[in-house]
């Protein structure tokens, strides 16, 4: 696949985002909700829920270079005169494992990967700092929605951990049973 190919296949993404997005209206996404949308990168997702709101506030949060990359496509949706919903985006430079909000804020914390990036740069520790930090600013009655790469042994979860083995991404999926064990821990602490 070219960089070219690459860009265009992340961008849209086979229209998981969107799926992914609509699937949250059973669960109560709305308008007038505080959503916050962690490891928001370009903000691709975070734009997916604001043409399901459509008013109020969705905060996203993410690395420098991500703020710099929402501002590039949010330059490029000006041009085709597609940033009407992009308004909507209040994005933060913020780091994960460091939320800057204090509990119970949030009626959606919400995702769209990234998980296996901060496994990467800050090892397990990171990603279980990131967990706790979601369900801390989560309000007790809140919804967290994670999209993961997961390890296993279905077929597309070898055919993701052999793709990235031979790009030598050197990333590392963690089992389900993980997360469910991560957040049943911090569902304990009261959070
Ligand atoms: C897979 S991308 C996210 C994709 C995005 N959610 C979307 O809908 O296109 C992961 C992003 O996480 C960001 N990231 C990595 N480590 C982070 C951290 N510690 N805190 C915040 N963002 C981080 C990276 O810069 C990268 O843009």
């Amino acid at each position: 696949m070219s960089n070219t190919e690459y860009d265009k296949s992340f961008t849209h993404f086979w229209g998981i985002r969107r799926k992914i997005a609509q699937s949250l209206i059973p669960h109560g996404l709305k308008s007038g909700l505080k959503i916050l949308d962690v490891l928001a990168g370009h903000g691709f997702y975070s734009y997916e829920i604001t043409k399901i709101i459509k008013k109020g506030k969705i905060i996203s949060i993410g690395l420098q270079n991500d703020v710099e990359s929402f501002q590039r496509f949010k330059l490029s949706m000006k041009k085709r005169k597609q940033q009407k919903s992009l308004g909507l985006i209040d994005y933060r430079l913020m780091d994960i494992t460091k939320i800057d909000f204090p509990e119970n804020t949030f009626d959606f914390v919400i995702n769209f990967l990234g998980l296996e990036d901060v496994n990467m740069t800050k090892g397990t520790k990171g990603v279980k700092d990131a967990l706790k930090e979601c369900c801390r600013v989560l309000k007790p009655t809140g919804t967290l929605q994670l999209t993961l790469c997961l390890e296993g042994d279905e077929p597309d979860q070898i055919i993701a951990k052999e793709i990235t083995e031979a790009i030598g991404h050197q990333a590392i999926f963690h089992p389900k049973e993980f997360y469910i064990d991560e957040l049943k821990r911090n569902n304990n602490r009261g959070n």
